[in-house]
């Protein structure tokens, strides 16, 4: 599991009582997510990103490869892998957006939802590929933009769906029941 934040998706997960989280790493190293995985009793690694990408990509792939992971589940992680790592887990790299994409791409996607004055935004899970924010759908779910909302009330609702959605389509993934054939995502 990758952060670099808060981590309530990865508590969300724990909370699930997923199994098979072998490692939380983090580029920071006083991320509240490493707090959580030391709670958790999950190992945690930091690998802080030093204005490199292929070389911190390498680190990434080096501290899952540590501890047998096959899979990498990124919440909140706010660093872009280069594409060794996509190469090395092909359709094995999972990410969480706040908004239905390919709408509102980047790291402000609930702002940008409310500066086009949306009235329907929402969560999508999704396989990454190359480009940012973007590869093949697993699942999405829509969530309303109600009047008077800020950026921080908006969000708050599109956690609560986050909370909710990642430990089915991260369960689903592990039982083996996400496939991607040509290009795109099929459930079993
Ligand atoms: C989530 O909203 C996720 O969609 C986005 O970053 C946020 C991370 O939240 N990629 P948390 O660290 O899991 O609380």
């Amino acid at each position: 599991m990758l952060a670099s934040g808060a981590g309530t998706n990865l508590q969300a997960l724990l909370d699930s009582g997923i199994e098979g989280i072998r490692v939380v790493i983090s580029d920071v190293a006083d991320a509240f997510a490493v707090r959580r995985a030391t709670e958790a009793s999950i190992p945690t690694e930091i690998v802080p990103f030093a204005n490199n990408r292929s070389a911190f990509t390498e680190k990434i792939c080096e501290a899952a490869a540590k501890y047998g992971a096959e899979a990498l589940v990124l919440a909140g992680f706010m660093r872009v892998l280069g594409p060794a790592a996509i190469e090395r887990f092909p359709h094995r790299i999972l990410n969480i957006h706040p908004s239905l994409l390919p709408a509102f791409p980047g790291v402000n996607a609930v702002s940008q939802a409310l500066s086009h004055g949306v009235t329907i935004t929402g969560v999508t899970v999704h396989f990454v590929d190359e480009k940012i924010d973007h590869g093949p759908i697993i699942a999405q779910r829509a969530v309303p933009v109600l009047p008077g909302d800020d950026e921080e009330s908006l969000h708050a609702r599109i956690q609560k769906v986050e909370h909710d959605l990642y430990p089915r389509v991260v369960a689903a993934f592990l039982r083996g029941d996400v496939l991607v054939e040509q290009g795109k995502v099929v459930l079993r």
